[in-house]
């Protein structure tokens, strides 16, 4: 089969566009990463190689990181500087498919970027989060990264705190904790597309499904495309509220409580991590504790 009708090349090809129409992806912003099923590469073999002069010319380049536990997996992930908008109409050119080998420090592309190109600038953070992702649940296999507008507006205004964020934007909708129920981790603002930024956000990706970089965007996974894209989505809409809360108030006149978050957790069957349902001070301000 061609990588181009394949099922999963074809989810990953619309959740850039989805992306895209969010409003996430201004100009070359924002990376995708999929760690391809075994039979998923078995679907698309024939159709994947090395052509000499091409950017699948069978070389292998460095990582700029180590991750041997994906030694020998195949990867889809969004070329360098290439612009999500464009991927729907030309995923040949802007996405790639690649290998890594088998001691996990370099990979060579297989498949598209066909004009040429790399793939994204922070792929050690994709493959590291990936990493840490399969030997937490072997099914997650979705990276996404995003520059939502009201997550990063809110990395101006609330302490960089995973408690305090968490638990702001936990409030600022019933389904949140249902959705994120380890919480939100908080990166203080680094230099990106490098491995020190990935072995951060690796460290908190390994107990979390959401990190954010602050001044600078967000990274969620999932074990497919919808829900690692409504993850991106529920955590964004619920920042969006807060802001809005912000834009007329510094204090709640009512909100949903720790009490009343430990009742939906008991309805839904989910433990939420307690960390975040800390006391207020009485008439605390919002992002104060
Ligand atoms: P790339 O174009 O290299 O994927 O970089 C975009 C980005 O968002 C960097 O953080
Ligand atoms: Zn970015």
């Amino acid at each position: 089969m061609k990588v181009l009708d394949a099922e999963f090349a074809q989810g990953f090809f619309r959740m850039c566009g989805d992306g895209f129409d969010q409003g996430w992806h201004e100009r070359n912003g924002g990376n995708l990463s999929y760690r391809m099923k075994p039979e998923e590469v078995e679907e698309v073999k024939d159709d994947l190689g090395t052509y000499e002069g091409s950017v699948q010319d069978g070389t292998w380049q460095e990582i700029g990181t180590e991750v041997p536990a994906l030694a020998d997996e195949y990867f889809m992930v969004t070329g360098s500087g290439k612009y999500m908008r464009n991927v729907k109409i030309a995923p040949q050119d802007n996405v790639s498919i690649i290998h890594v080998d088998s001691t996990g420090t370099k990979f060579s592309i297989v498949w598209g970027l066909n004009k040429g190109g790399r793939p994204t600038s922070e792929l050690p953070t994709h493959l590291m989060n990936l990493e840490v992702l399969k030997k937490r649940d072997s099914e997650i296999r979705v990276v996404y990264h995003c520059h939502p507008t009201n997550i990063i507006a809110l990395t101006y205004v609330l302490p960089e705190d995973s408690e305090i964020f968490t638990r702001e934007i936990w409030e600022m909708a019933t389904e949140c904790p249902v959705v994120f129920p380890k919480g939100l981790g908080v990166l203080p603002w680094m230099v990106c597309g490098g491995k020190e930024i990935g072995v951060a956000t690796s460290k908190l990706m390994a107990k979390q499904d959401f990190v954010i970089w602050s001044q600078h965007g967000a990274f969620a996974c999932g074990h497919d495309f919808d829900e690692t894209f409504g993850l991106m989505h529920t955590v964004e809409k619920a920042a969006e509220v807060l802001l809005k809360v912000m834009a007329v108030t510094d204090r709640k006149r009512q909100t949903i409580e720790p009490d009343e978050f430990r009742d939906l957790s008991r309805a839904f069957n989910i433990p939420f991590d307690e960390r975040f349902l800390y006391e207020k001070t009485p008439g605390a301000r919002i992002g104060e504790r």
